[in-house]
């Protein structure tokens, strides 16, 4: 029987600075994941306009089968949907600035998603993930929600706690990236040229395998002896639009090898393991922020300009293909086409890691199939890692009792109890900071 279904999605985040990127490979991906909609939803209508005006022209050039809409209207949004794609950034950059600045100022850690910046931002994100996922079910009950607003762990666990049915699954693309660089290393080309085991938590994790999927070769020497060198950095063609603040994290992972050589980490271990290093290489002005601001956000706001004023995307400058939106689309059609593909998610442990919690949330390889994900295990989690791991995902728990309970000290508890705070009492000023400038988006912490 032939399958002729094609597929309805929507963008909630339709202004997030990755949109053009996703649309121009989901229109790449037409044969292997086709689509008779796309839509845009965002709250902010004249932010999301600039990407949509610029999108409508792209789409009429290269896709005119698909239906295109933007709306700030949640009922068009959500209604005739399969697929939801959460990629939100509540407080917009600003507040992401504020998550960086203020730890910064208290000669603590300022990261978007770790430390007191990322659970400050994870509280933001709960009740706007949480609204999304009721209007999606209200309006499309049999979709998915492929969501990859951060902060992940917290978000997770939120969905975990308060919407258990929901039909939402929450990724990352950091994982994905990184094996792209192990592929580089070993001669191969992609991450689908490699298997691999790898569990932890979000932005929290270790690889205890990497093989090569054809001849199922072991690839973690030499793997090992190139990150203990050079960290993830492969420089060349690869490398040459890397960031500066990205060169130095992947740069970084040298270190963060070396002092657990059994696995390989994720880049995120740089902030727990080496803070001190972190904070006295930060510039408390010029966070990673105001690096976006100075380059994707400008480059991406400024090509829809030029494309709507040319009228045309012809030669448009995104036509390299973003592994970001490509891990997507493929997660899409696992799910779509029920594949039973591996990937990594975050959920509830459940057993994946025999020596944590079921009601952990952790990052596994799953089978993604028309049912969702289907965690694999992994076995047991290292005494370093598992020790590391209980801590943080204590103040991941933490922050979801905080915005359950309305509750300042589960909050400060958070802050105190995170590997990159020394001190309760610098724990407390950062959040009293942070409580004035979050008010438009925290609970009413007491
Ligand atoms: P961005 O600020 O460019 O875009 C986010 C958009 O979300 C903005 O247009 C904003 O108006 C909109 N928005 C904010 N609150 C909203 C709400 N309540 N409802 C609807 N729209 C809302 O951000 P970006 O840098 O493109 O990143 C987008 C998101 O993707 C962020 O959460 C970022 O952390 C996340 N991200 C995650 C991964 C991952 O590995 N999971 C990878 C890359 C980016
Ligand atoms: C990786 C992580 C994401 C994070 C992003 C930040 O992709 O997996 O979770 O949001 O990096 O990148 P940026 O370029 O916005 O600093
Ligand atoms: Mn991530």
């Amino acid at each position: 029987m032939t399958d002729n279904r094609k597929f309805s999605v929507v963008i909630a985040g339709g202004g997030s600075t990755f949109t053009p990127g996703f649309v121009l490979d989901l229109i790449k991906s037409q044969d292997m994941f086709p689509l008779r909609q796309l839509k845009f939803y965002d709250n902010d209508a004249e932010r999301q306009k600039k990407i949509a005006d610029a999108v409508k022209i792209i789409i009429k050039e290269r896709a005119p089968q698909i239906k295109f809409e933007a709306t700030t209207d949640p009922k068009e949004a959500f209604s005739d949907v399969d697929f939801v794609m959460g990629s939100i950034r509540v407080g917009k950059y600003h507040m992401r600035s504020l998550d960086e600045k203020i730890p910064l100022k208290y000669g603590v850690n300022g990261q978007e998603t770790t430390g007191p910046g990322g659970m400050a931002y994870g509280l933001r994100s709960i009740p706007a993930i949480l609204q999304i996922i009721d209007w999606m079910e209200k309006y499309s009950p049999n979709a998915w929600m492929i969501n990859y607003s951060n902060t992940i762990a917290i978000v997770a666990e939120a969905c975990r706690r308060l919407r258990p049915h929901a039909k939402v699954i929450n990724i990352c693309d950091m994982p994905i990236d990184i094996m792209n660089r192990m592929a580089k290393i070993c001669g191969l080309d992609s991450f689908h040229d490699l298997d691999f085991t790898y569990y932890g938590l979000n932005h929290f994790g270790w690889w205890k395998s990497v093989t090569n999927k054809k001849t199922g070769e072991n690839l973690m020497p030499k793997l090992k002896g190139y990150v203990n060198e050079n960290g993830y950095w492969v420089g060349g063609d690869y490398d040459k639009d890397t960031e500066p603040s990205w060169e130095a994290t992947f740069k970084k992972a040298a270190d963060c090898y070396k002092l657990e050589p059994e696995t390989l980490p994720n880049t995120y271990m740089q902030y727990y393991y080496y803070p001190k290093y972190e904070v006295e290489n930060a510039d408390p002005k010029h966070t990673r922020t105001d690096e976006i601001l100075e380059h994707r956000q400008k480059i991406v706001f400024g090509e829809c300009k030029r494309i709507v004023e040319a009228g045309t995307a012809k030669d448009n400058i995104w036509d390299i293909s973003g592994l970001h939106s490509e891990y997507i689309v493929d997660i899409c059609h696992a799910i779509a086409y029920n594949t039973h593909e591996k990937f990594l998610a975050n959920c509830p442990n459940n057993g994946a890691i025999s020596n944590m919690d079921p009601d952990s949330i952790v990052e596994v390889p799953c089978l993604y199939g028309a049912d969702g994900i289907q965690p694999m295990a992994t076995g047991r989690a290292g005494r370093f890692q598992r020790g590391l791991m209980m801590e943080q995902q204590t103040c991941e728990k933490l922050v979801v009792d905080a915005f359950v309970e309305h509750s300042y000290n589960k909050m400060w508890q958070a802050f105190a109890l995170n590997k990159t705070v020394p001190d309760a009492l610098v724990a407390k000023q950062i959040l009293d900071d942070m409580m004035v400038v979050n008010k438009p988006y925290w609970p009413d912490l007491k």
